[in-house]
């Protein structure tokens, strides 16, 4: 077996998936994200939802200013799919820079879904338009039908939705978002291996670590919970021989996604982990397992940009092979915010790994 090395130098990573919320937790949740990625996909399911060009340009400064003084740091923002959005004006924000992709939520499958696409026709001249500008498609593929179990319902999102959607438009540019199966892992895959270039997923690093027992484990723990709910462990499995595959169609986003502790705490807690303040040490966890730290680079640094179409970071992180402990929350000192912008002190999120010893950390 190969040595672990005791320090690991990587190219500056960007995070493709994450939610930095709005206000208050913004703030709290930002250095967290900015002291490691250099860019970072932004979610746009904020309330109202990110629609327009404005709405994004305003979100976009308001990220701008919540960042820690002299942070260098680039939030490439999103469009929300509705059952009504011009395409015209998804079109001018990509043109102008504003709109770096499009995320489609079907109706209700998650947080703040609510408003997102009823039915894929809906959406069929907003698809053609994406497709025609080469503008990315971001997915989160989930049937929302009641009926179907919730451990299913990204495999059924799959057959049901995704490919027929990929014949319908075989030019879109497509991430699969945050994906929890095999059935996923091995579409992709073979997808690519076949000499498709439009199509890729994203891998978090709690689908990485945990299967479905961790929200059960002494208990329902809602600190586990997230949404595409994990699966079971050969899922896992598949996630890992995904991500460290080498293969440019698997890439980083983290999917962090904090709540309130009073969201989390609650007879119906909220979907999503705040994995943010340890998620390259995360990520490095399971590449050393899986004796594949060499590949770590590629999926956290290269494989986004490339097909995304930027240039990838010139600067480079260090990781250390050194011990640390992961406290419960993330800790309010951490932030330079006056009170009155700061989250109430029982309100911020729950750290991924609380409580865990990784053995890597950023130098
Ligand atoms: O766990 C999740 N949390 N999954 C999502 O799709 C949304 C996210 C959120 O916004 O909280
Ligand atoms: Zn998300």
């Amino acid at each position: 077996m190969a040595q672990v090395p005791s320090s690991l130098v990587l190219r500056r990573p960007d995070d493709w998936h994450v939610h930095l919320r709005d206000g208050a937790m913004l703030q709290a949740v930002l250095p967290a994200t900015a002291r490691t990625f250099a860019r970072a996909i932004v979610m746009p399911n904020l309330r109202p939802p990110i629609t327009t060009v404005d709405a994004a340009l305003a979100y976009r400064s308001r990220i701008l200013s919540a960042l820690p003084q002299g942070q260098p740091f680039e939030p490439l923002m999103t469009a929300y799919l509705t059952d009504d959005l011009d395409p015209n004006e998804l079109e001018r924000g990509f043109r102008e820079g504003v709109f770096t992709a499009a995320k489609l939520y079907p109706a209700n499958a998650t947080t703040n879904s609510a408003a997102g696409v009823s039915d894929l026709a809906r959406i069929a001249a907003v698809l053609e338009r994406m497709e025609s500008i080469d503008m990315p498609l971001l997915i989160h593929g989930e049937v929302t039908d009641p009926e179907v179990d919730i451990f299913d319902r990204e495999a059924a999102f799959i057959d049901q939705h995704l490919i027929p959607l990929r014949r319908r438009h075989p030019g879109l540019r497509i991430v699969l978002e945050h994906i929890t199966t095999e059935q996923a892992a091995v579409y992709i895959r073979d997808e690519h291996l076949a000499g498709d270039r439009r199509l890729a997923a994203t891998i978090t690093p709690h689908h990485l670590h945990l299967n479905r027992n961790a929200m059960f484990m002494g208990g329902l723990r809602s600190d586990f919970y997230c949404l595409p709910v994990v699966k079971r462990e050969c899922h896992r499995q598949a996630l890992i021989a995904a991500a460290t595959s080498g293969l440019p169609c698997f890439f980083l986003g983290t999917d962090s996604a904090p709540h309130p502790r009073s969201g989390k705490e609650s007879a119906c807690g909220c979907a999503g982990i705040f994995n943010a303040l340890h998620a390259i040490e995360s990520y490095a966890c399971v590449f050393e397992q899986a004796g594949a730290l060499d590949r770590l680079e590629g999926f956290a640094s290269e494989h986004g940009p490339r097909f995304y179409g930027l240039p990838l970071n010139d600067d480079t992180i260090t990781l250390v092979r050194k011990e640390q402990s992961v406290p419960s929350r993330l800790d309010p000192v951490e932030t330079d915010v006056s009170a009155e912008d700061s989250l109430e002190e029982n309100e911020w999120p729950a750290l991924f790994h609380a409580g865990e010893t990784l053995p890597w950390c950023v130098a």
